[in-house]
């Protein structure tokens, strides 16, 4: 399966995607994670992108291209097929993967779009908690870990993401109307797009994805 997730920040993105990732054994490529990784181990990417990301901003299409790039070509999770969360954002990085992949022979099978309004995301993004090395992601309401403030899985601690406040979801918002609902009308011509209503419990999410993953085309 080579998949695009795509979704307003705080649709769900990270949320459906791990287990997409383990029911179709492929790779979970997350550039938000990707940058925060790169923001904590304090390289040159990482340090350009922390202002852009903090702002709410988008970070370059070349930095995002070569990034993916590099991990499409050495992962080797990413031989059995991946799900793209976060990519492409604009239309520039959609041209580009399809001219990678089609170096490659490959083409994607599925775009799916988490569909909510905006006025639901709020609640989402300030109630959000993360564990960083893992990427998993929680909600202090609608999704809480088993004991206050630590990661399930490995007992550390989770923390807030810094571009998770009111202001800096207006610019992201913004962003995804202007540069990322046209990538969403890119794959629609392409006949690949499919829409998910976002705004339901996350089983309830699982299951329409499946329906979709169920589908011959
Ligand atoms: P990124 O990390 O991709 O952020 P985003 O797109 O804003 O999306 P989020 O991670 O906020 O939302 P999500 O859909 O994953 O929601 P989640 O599942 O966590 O990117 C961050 C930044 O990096 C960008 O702003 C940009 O600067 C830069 N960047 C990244 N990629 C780039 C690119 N390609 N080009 C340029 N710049 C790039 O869920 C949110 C919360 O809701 C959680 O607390 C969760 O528990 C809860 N929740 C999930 N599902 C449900 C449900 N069904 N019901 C109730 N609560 C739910
Ligand atoms: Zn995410």
């Amino acid at each position: 399966l080579r998949m695009v997730i795509m979704g307003p920040p705080g649709a769900g993105k990270g949320t459906q995607s791990p287990r997409i990732k383990d029911t179709f054994c492929i790779c979970h490529l997350a550039t938000g994670d990707m940058l925060r990784a790169a923001v904590r181990a304090g390289t040159q990417i990482g340090k350009e992108a922390k202002k852009v990301m903090d702002a709410g901003g988008l970070v370059s299409d070349d930095i995002m291209v070569n990034l993916i790039k590099e991990n499409l070509e050495t992962n080797p999770e990413c031989k059995r097929g991946f799900i793209l969360d976060g990519f492409p954002r604009t239309v520039v990085q959609a041209e580009k993967l399809d001219d990678m992949l089609h170096a490659r022979r490959q083409k994607l099978d599925k775009v799916v779009e988490l569909q909510i309004d905006d006025a639901l995301l709020v609640a989402r993004i300030t109630g959000r908690l993360i564990h960083p090395s893992s990427g998993r992601t929680y909600h202090s309401v609608f999704s809480p870990p088993k004991k206050t403030m630590v990661d399930d899985v490995t007992g550390e601690p989770l923390v807030q993401r810094s571009d998770d406040n009111a202001e800096a979801l207006k610019t992201r918002l913004a962003a995804y109307h202007k540069q990322t609902v046209p990538v969403a009308n890119y794959y629609k011509r392409q006949g690949l797009w499919r829409g998910v209503n976002a705004d339901q419990p996350q089983e309830a999410v699982w299951a329409n994805l499946a329906a979709i993953f169920a589908e011959r085309k």
